[in-house]
């Protein structure tokens, strides 16, 4: 197995000449933690940048924490995304941020493959899912994101999670996939059992998800005897070298597209939204030149926002097939090894004053999206999405606020992604 980490030594007597030893570690998975892990990722950071972790599942992993090791760890082969290279006990979930895909027999998508399935499947899905099938995208998301507003614009008060942050993205990629308008809310409300059930009964979290994978075959099905414009019929029409996808595949591949994107963009619109109205000069910074006209903050911003608060803490489980060694650490065959993003973003050997949100921030190569062959097939999406959102809301509502003090807001507490449950807003009401 692994290195075990070396037992901490009682603390050094000044008197006798020892080096002082580090500050103690704040704990993990805590509720404070939730709320603020970035002290506790400073500390791994700087003394044990690759650390031997027992999550609160009980399960064992190396915690990669500096950025130089976590863009290596990324792109390094010798790490699979398939768990057949770890055996896992039962009760160990959440893999990739989506609950219950082994019981609905999901698997075989591409967060959880090696190439060259992974190389294929990636190929074919790049054939459908185009830059450009997203641009044109861009008045519906904008139309969208208008009648979610409109929809609590003359309240005065809003939850921007329930009522803004959680709708849009299973809106949006309801509609890129081709599900019809009147499926819609059906798929809103199984998505919504699995991520706000996360922590309860497992069952009701594997009949969402059967449900939703149940519909996907149907819908599917239907569109290979008809098909359209939509990213589904693209999926079923995409080819390489005469290959396409089996029908298995497209409907793992549009559950993975629907769940990949879901949670990790209400975050991008959430976290990004509760950042900018706590750093009230940067949000009047980016007001202003949105009011001016100009879209280039904005774009900085988003990412800025992603590398300093991002939707995903840590990349998804990747496991060593042979004895490596990472960041000086030996890991052994089998190891699982989990790269915390949110630590490798703020690391101040890569960003200058990492702790410090710069919406104009232009060396900013985070890794919010990942990195190698994994990165993120949605960043396209998500990218419109986050700046639709946060133009049309500061634009529309200019003198949002927050309704609650911030350090009553609550964080979800899942090992994967980062995001806050509830983010109760005020303002003028429109109209
Ligand atoms: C702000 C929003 C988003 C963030 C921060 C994000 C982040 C990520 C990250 C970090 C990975 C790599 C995970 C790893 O290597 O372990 C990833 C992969 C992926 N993302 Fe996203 N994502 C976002 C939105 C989306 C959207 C909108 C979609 C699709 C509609 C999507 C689809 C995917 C897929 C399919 C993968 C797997 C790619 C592969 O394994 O080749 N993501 N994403």
């Amino acid at each position: 197995m692994h290195d075990q980490p070396a037992t901490p030594a009682a603390p050094a007597c000044p008197h006798a000449g020892g080096a002082p030893l580090p500050p103690p570690m704040p704990e993990l998975f805590t509720w404070e933690f939730a709320s603020d892990p970035y002290p506790a990722y400073a500390w791994m950071r700087e003394h044990e940048p690759v650390r031997w972790t027992e999550l609160p599942s009980g399960v064992g992993a190396w915690l990669v924490t500096r950025y130089g090791d976590a863009r290596e760890a990324l792109a390094d082969q010798r790490l699979s995304k398939n768990p057949v290279h770890h055996d896992e006990p039962e009760h160990a979930r959440g893999r990739t941020g989506i609950p219950g895909e082994r019981s609905a027999g999901l698997m075989t998508h591409l967060l959880n493959i090696d190439p060259p399935d992974h190389t294929r499947l990636r190929r074919l899905v790049s054939k459908a899912f185009t830059p450009r099938r997203v641009a044109e995208f861009e008045p519906r998301v904008r139309e969208l994101t208008d009648r979610l507003i409109d929809g609590f614009a003359a309240k005065g008060e809003a939850d921007l999670i329930h009522d803004f942050a959680f709708p849009l993205p299973i809106y949006a990629i309801c509609d890129l996939l081709g599900v019809p308008p009147e499926d819609q809310d059906d798929l809103r409300d199984w998505a919504g059992m699995m991520i706000r059930h996360g922590k309860g009964p497992r069952g009701g979290v594997a009949r969402s998800v059967k449900k939703i994978r149940g519909y996907l075959a149907e819908l599917i099905h239907r569109k290979r005897l008809d098909d359209g414009d939509d990213l589904i019929s693209g999926l079923i029409r995409a080819s390489d070298h005469g290959e396409h996808l089996t029908e298995e595949e497209v409907v793992a591949m549009c559950f993975v597209l629907l769940f990949a994107g879901f949670e990790t963009t209400i975050n991008l619109i959430g976290n990004g939204t509760f950042q900018l109205l706590t750093h009230p000069g940067e949000r009047q910074r980016l007001q202003d030149s949105l009011a001016a006209g100009e879209t280039g903050l904005l774009a900085t911003g988003v990412e800025e926002l992603l590398r300093y608060d991002g939707p995903v803490e840590l990349a998804t489980w990747r496991y060593a097939t042979e004895p490596l060694v990472l960041g000086g650490q030996r890991v052994a065959a089998g190891d699982p090894v989990l790269v915390v993003l949110a630590a490798a973003d703020r690391d101040p050997e890569r960003f200058g004053a990492p702790d410090v949100l710069d919406l104009s921030r232009r060396d900013n190569q985070h890794l919010g999206y990942g990195h190698g062959i994994h990165y993120c097939v949605g960043a396209p999406l998500a990218r419109l999405e986050g700046q639709t959102a946060l133009a049309r809301l500061l634009t529309r509502l200019p003198d949002l606020r927050l309704a609650a003090d911030p350090s009553e807001l609550r964080w979800r507490g899942g090992l994967i992604m980062r995001g806050l449950r509830t983010l109760p807003v005020e303002f003028t009401p429109e109209g």
